[in-house]
């Protein structure tokens, strides 16, 4: 019953649609799926939502580049997303477009309760913009001139808009940040977002004048809404489910507030600045943690499209399939810090882990089973006959700690040290020399333990590695992997009785190196 459950709301960005979707999208969404998947197995009622911002000088040029009506560009690439997304097995739960009807109408809902606050006032605006971070600068931002982060020329702009009065807020953002230590994460993020705070913060315009498409701002229909304030209020719109009508009200009424916005770093700002200011404006309950990853960098640089150096994902799910990839991006890289990619890595990465460590133990063990016991042993699990019970209770304990804390990377180093050490024992015990020696009691207590582990290994990678994951626990004779009671199914001698393990086949090959 959802309504008994404890409920998890968490969120992608919503991604430009200017381009097709590279990996660096992909990385986001890969982390917030994982995430999500781990919610269910603990039985959260999770939501998971994505999406597309579609508004903006910048995506409305792409189109004019590519001859299409600006609408069809954005439904094209909003389904390359959706494509993606399931390529890469993301379930997610809600994908906001902000060129919906139903966005509209809240954006322009969003913005009268702003207006009816007396936060927004009109006033003329002079200075520098990037298009591609779609962001006012200030002429210290920029690194000869160029804007650092797309190395492009900002353009220098001059208009009458329509004004958010953020400085208003200063002072509330400030205690907010005080009495929510954990709202910003990792903690070293923190410093960046204070550092602004007390450079004092400035009003900004939330309209523009010569940017067609757009949401209009409601009584002044020559100016659009800016395309920022535009994207974050598609957190709360894409919430709505077809037959809602379209009001806040009901939005509040489902899975809001969020639990944590995954974002990554170049967009903090405005999440941990703009976007809780505006929700006080709105008298909307804030997000509860905004947690801001690192890029993909390749030899050194952010990877993105206006660089034009990304990772092109469906060749490389082509080539790896869908669990190497996320596999490789989550336990790679620390979620937070920059990370760079090489084939090289990925691919001894991917055989040391996923065909060698976890694949061939599987492998070893359930041969043995099937060669010598007719696939089943006994449960002699109370032998403790490897000496790694308390080690897996352990490793269970702190995959759950780094999970809640959102430390992806530390909960898979944790379940493979616990790899590590079984294949350690494994080889010690040498389990066909007992069998050989007709010590089949020691053995099966060998090859039971084994499974064991590997049964609770495979709940926990579930998250990350859902397909071979799934393969395993098939293999280890269960039918079908249940996210919703897998998380009890954890623990030591919880193998169900009488179970029967099926042929062991590689559940991941081995790559050769080749480019
Ligand atoms: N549309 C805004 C987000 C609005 S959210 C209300 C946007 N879109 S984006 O497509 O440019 O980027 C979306 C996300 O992808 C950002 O979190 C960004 O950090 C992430 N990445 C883009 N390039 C990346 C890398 N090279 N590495 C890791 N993440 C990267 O910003």
């Amino acid at each position: 019953m959802t309504e008994n459950k404890k409920k998890f709301f968490i969120t992608s960005p919503l991604y430009y649609v200017n381009d097709v979707p590279h990996i660096g999208s992909a990385y986001t969404t890969i982390a917030c799926d994982c995430l999500a998947r781990y919610k269910r197995l603990k039985g959260l009622d999770v939501c998971f939502l994505t999406g597309t911002d579609e508004h903006g000088q910048k995506i409305f040029k792409a189109a004019c580049e590519n001859n299409k009506d600006t609408q069809e560009h954005c439904d094209f690439i909003s389904e390359e997303f959706k494509k993606l997304w399931q390529m890469l097995n993301i379930k997610y739960d809600r994908f906001s477009r902000t060129t919906s009807k139903k966005h509209q109408a809240i954006v322009q809902e969003f913005y009268k309760r702003m207006f009816n606050k007396g936060d927004i006032y009109e006033s003329n605006y002079e200075g520098l913009y990037c298009e591609a971070c779609e962001d006012f600068k200030q002429e210290k931002d920029l690194t000869d001139k160029l804007c650092p982060v797309h190395k492009q020329k900002v353009q220098e702009y001059k208009e009458k808009n329509y004004f958010f009065a953020l400085s208003k807020y200063e002072e509330r953002l400030s205690d907010y940040l005080e009495k929510n230590p954990d709202f910003i994460q990792p903690l070293f993020r923190k410093n960046e977002v204070l550092g602004w705070i007390k450079e004092g913060l400035k009003d900004f315009p939330i309209s523009r004048q010569h940017v067609k498409w757009g949401i209009p701002v409601p009584n002044d229909p020559s100016q659009t809404i800016y395309v920022w304030v535009d994207a974050l209020v598609g957190y709360l719109s894409g919430l709505l489910t077809d037959n809602e009508e379209a009001t806040i009200k009901n939005v509040l009424k489902s899975y809001w507030t969020p639990e944590v916005h995954i974002i990554g770093k170049d967009i903090l700002r405005f999440h941990c600045v703009y976007w809780p200011c505006m929700l006080m404006s709105a008298e909307i309950p804030l997000p509860k943690i905004v947690f801001g990853h690192g890029f993909l960098t390749k030899d050194g640089q952010k990877m993105g499209k206006t660089l034009g150096n990304v990772i092109d994902p469906y060749e490389l799910i082509k080539e790896f399939g869908t669990d190497a990839v996320r596999y490789y991006f989550l336990r790679e890289i620390t979620f937070g810090k920059d990370g760079d990619w090489t084939r090289e890595s990925f691919i001894s990465r991917i055989n040391s882990d996923l065909a060698n460590n976890l694949g061939n133990l599987l492998n070893r063990t359930l041969n043995l089973i099937n060669k010598n016991f007719s696939g089943t042993v006994e449960n002699l699990s109370q032998e403790n006959f490897l000496k790694l019970k308390e080690k897996t209770t352990l490793t269970i304990k702190q995959y759950e700690n780094c999970m809640d804390k959102i430390k992806l990377k530390e909960a898979l180093d944790v379940v493979f040290e616990l790899i590590d050490n079984t294949n350690k024992a494994f080889n010690d015990n040498q389990p066909w020399k007992l069998i050989k020696n007709s010590e089949s009691q020691k053995a099966k207590c060998c090859l039971y333990e084994t499974l064991e582990i590997l049964r609770n290994v495979c709940i926990m990678v579930t998250p990350f590695i859902p397909e071979i994951s799934l393969k395993i626990y098939n293999q280890l004779g269960y039918d079908k992997m249940t996210f919703t009671s897998g998380w009890e199914e954890l623990g030591w001698g919880k193998l169900k009785e009488g179970f029967n393990v099926k042929e062991g086949k590689p559940v991941f090959p081995r790559l050769e190196k080749v480019n």
